[in-house]
């Protein structure tokens, strides 16, 4: 499984690495003996370094991201109106019993499909001012785990919350962070086919940062793929769209968080959001 040197950013290999530190409780590696003595000599800076690059990048990439959304948006939709509204013209004109009939239906059906497709992305880029109130995130947790009670059920998904104690009060958007962890729980759902079926979230406060990890032991996600899954229509699943993870990215960019996701083929994923106790 590959993991960034948390000092030089690098990705490496963690299987069979020599150059390993253990700081509270977490085992980090590293490309060279250099850079595990760097490590060494101060992890609570280096660890907050390593927070503020994934920051810069997320930005980044959120950047280059609207500025994709805008150019699809505007490239698709309207030569989607004529399509939609000619073949539906064409449709309606066509004797019952006419065997074009069937094919008319299937693209009007395709077009709207994507017309939802592009009406997701421009909600995507234009999510307004969100509500935040002061609230407790583990109601927000057992209130998104119970939309999905029924499907938990009767995919025979065994659920554990390990919630913080007293957790302190955020202030959040509720409704968004709902949406934000029910993209996680959806997802695990989707991953997992095969028993054992376990999905696991927990939440902790770590260093004046709320943690909420969503656990799966589903099909995991390939090396190759997982630099990938926050783009826009990345997906591996037949209809995607492959934008929930996109939303939930920009969800958690505007509480100023952070996501980071941990997978290994065939044993599962962990997604994990840092979001700040205050000022976020
Ligand atoms: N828990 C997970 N386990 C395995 N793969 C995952 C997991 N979460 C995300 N992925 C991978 O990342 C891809 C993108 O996820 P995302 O939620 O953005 O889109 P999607 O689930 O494909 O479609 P949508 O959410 O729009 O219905 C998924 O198709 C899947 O390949
Ligand atoms: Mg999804």
């Amino acid at each position: 499984m590959k993991v960034l040197d948390p000092v030089c950013g690098m990705t490496i290999d963690k299987k069979g690495f020599i150059f390993t530190s253990s700081y509270s409780g977490v085992d980090y590696y590293f490309c060279s003996e250099k850079c595990k003595e760097d490590f060494d000599k101060d992890p609570e800076a280096i660890l907050a370094m390593k927070i503020a690059r994934e920051k810069v990048m997320e930005e980044e990439r959120a950047e280059s991201l609207k500025i994709m959304i805008d150019e699809v948006a505007h490239e698709i939709r309207n030569p989607l109106t004529s399509i939609g509204g000619f073949t539906r013209r064409i449709y309606e004109r066509l004797p019952e019993g006419d065997p074009n009939k069937e094919y008319a239906k299937m693209i009007i059906g395709d077009v709207a499909r994507l017309e939802n497709m592009i009406r997701q992305l421009i909600e995507l880029k234009t999510m307004g001012v969100s509500h935040k109130e002061p609230s407790n995130i583990n109601d927000i947790i057992s209130g998104a785990v119970k939309l999905f009670e029924k499907e938990l059920k009767d995919k025979n998904i065994e659920v554990i919350l390990e919630l913080v104690d007293k957790p302190p009060v955020v202030s959040l958007d509720r409704n968004r962070i709902t949406t934000a962890v029910s993209h996680f729980i959806k997802n695990a759902i989707e991953a997992m086919e095969k028993t054992p079926k376990l999905l696991k979230i927990t939440t902790r406060i770590r260093d004046e940062h709320v943690e909420i990890a969503v656990s799966d032991t589903g099909k995991g996600i390939p090396d190759d793929k997982i630099k990938y899954i926050f783009d826009p229509f990345f997906t591996s699943k037949i209809y995607g769209p492959g934008l929930g993870l996109t939303f939930t990215q920009r969800i958690i960019q505007e509480h100023k968080g952070t996501i980071s996701v941990e997978s290994e083929q065939g044993k599962g994923s962990t997604f994990t959001v840092r979001l700040p106790v205050k000022g976020s």
